[in-house]
């Protein structure tokens, strides 16, 4: 991937119903195919969240749709373009047992690309699912890229755009516009930057806020035989979603470390080493993209995805750490699971949800039911504000779905 200009200051979701070409579009924009785990290859699915970026720029003297591009110099005439800016692709897998990542990837999203493949029926049941998290989370900025245009003939995209008008209607998406490409063939996909550029603007930024980085990954980037000169700190991967943080910050993580023996959650404090984005290794990161942040922490406190799900910043300063959730209860009328919609019953007392908070993902038990507020003792804690949006899930059958959402109170 060619080295950005500078950081990307958006992050724009790829989501959709499995298989219609969320990566393949990523792939087509920025270059990447962020799929490349040995089960993703192996299963042709994308299971984990992949981000990749890419620079718009606009040719000043070419028509549009053709002046948008992700090249400095104009692939149609060649002339210099003007940077508008640098994006990061936050690419969801679209199956619907990964639905749990898909929200975790929602959200770091400040808007979306819903993809729907042109030769299926449309909605298909994680087109809707992906829709209604979006909006769940309260996203806005909303572009539909209509795929796979080269499978059907004109009156057969002409009719798909109905339905998919007609679908997205009385929902955040309603009037989005909608844009024919082929993914695979590379068409159209300037006129999709085009709609990206006109819809999903980058959100206002307030760069004294307190800082607040989501964690989506984590690792230990030593290699066994590393000598003890070499190795190298703990390293956490997210984006930032307010304020800046700089190398040199001390900064806190919550809820932290399991202890093995006492079972309780450690928050962490450490020093940051180093800062990587797709524009290099810098000295201070904003909102926007996938930041690879080096601690002094031992890397052992960071293997293997340990501090996924907690939140990073200054110390003193985190959002508050729950072990259980006073809920305002929204369900969907109904469940967005199979073909067939099945309505979504009343919220039980203990009965089990899966609940997404950020990018944290922990089982719940509700302890209480009233007045539309629900009560839920969590499996593990989590780091979250007064009013943040928390993703519900049932296990209906043999899955988790999509149920509803809850403010925090
Ligand atoms: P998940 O991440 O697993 O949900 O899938 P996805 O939405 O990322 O789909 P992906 O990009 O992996 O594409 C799925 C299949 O559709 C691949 O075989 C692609 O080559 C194919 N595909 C993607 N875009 C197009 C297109 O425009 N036309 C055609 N004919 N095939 C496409
Ligand atoms: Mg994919």
């Amino acid at each position: 991937m060619a080295k950005l200009p500078q950081q990307p200051e958006v992050n724009l979701g790829a989501t959709g119903h499995v298989d219609h070409g969320k990566t393949t579009i990523v792939e087509g924009i920025t270059g990447v195919w962020t799929s490349d785990h040995s089960e993703e290859l192996r299963r042709g699915i994308t299971i984990k969240v992949g981000y990749a970026d890419a620079a718009f720029y606009k040719c000043p003297s070419c028509p549009s749709p053709q002046c948008y591009s992700t090249s400095p110099k104009c692939p149609e005439c060649e002339e210099d373009g003007k940077l508008l800016r640098a994006v990061s692709f936050v690419d969801a897998p679209g199956h619907e047992s990964l639905m749990a990542n898909t929200l975790s990837g929602a959200a770091l999203m400040d808007g979306s690309i819903l993809v729907i493949a042109a030769n299926e029926k449309v909605p298909q049941p994680q087109t809707r699912e992906h829709l209604l998290a979006l909006e769940m989370l309260g996203m806005k900025h909303i572009v539909i890229a209509l795929n796979k245009i080269d499978l059907i003939d004109d009156s057969r995209s002409l009719a798909a755009y109905g339905n998919i008008e007609a679908f997205l209607e009385g929902s955040v998406a309603e009037g989005a516009p909608i844009i024919p490409i082929s993914a695979q063939r590379r068409l159209n996909i300037d006129a999709l930057i085009e709609a990206v550029e006109g819809h999903i603007p980058t959100p206002q930024r307030d760069p004294k806020a307190k800082p607040l980085m989501h964690i989506l990954r984590s690792f230990d980037v030593n290699r066994p035989g590393y000598s003890i000169d070499e190795m190298k700190g703990g390293v956490v991967g997210g984006s930032v979603i307010r304020g800046e943080i700089r190398v040199g910050d001390e900064v806190e993580f919550g809820p932290g470390i399991v202890d093995a023996k006492s079972g309780k959650y450690e928050r962490l404090i450490a020093e940051v080493a180093s800062l990587g984005t797709g524009a290099g290794l810098v000295e201070k990161v904003t909102p926007g993209g996938l930041v690879a942040l080096g601690t002094t922490l031992d890397s052992a406190l960071t293997k293997s995805d340990a501090l996924v799900g907690s939140v990073l910043g200054l110390p003193g300063e985190l959002p508050p750490i729950h072990t259980s959730l006073t809920l305002e209860i929204n369900l969907f009328d109904a469940a967005v699971c199979t073909p067939d919609l099945v309505k979504v019953e009343k919220m039980n007392v203990g009965e089990p949800f899966r609940l997404n908070v950020g990018t944290a993902v922990t089982l719940g038990t509700t302890k209480s039911i009233k007045n539309g507020l629900a009560e839920v003792d969590l499996r593990r804690p989590v780091a979250a504000e007064e009013g943040s949006r928390v993703a519900i899930s049932r296990r209906i059958g043999d899955r988790w779905r999509l149920i509803g959402s809850g403010i925090l109170k």
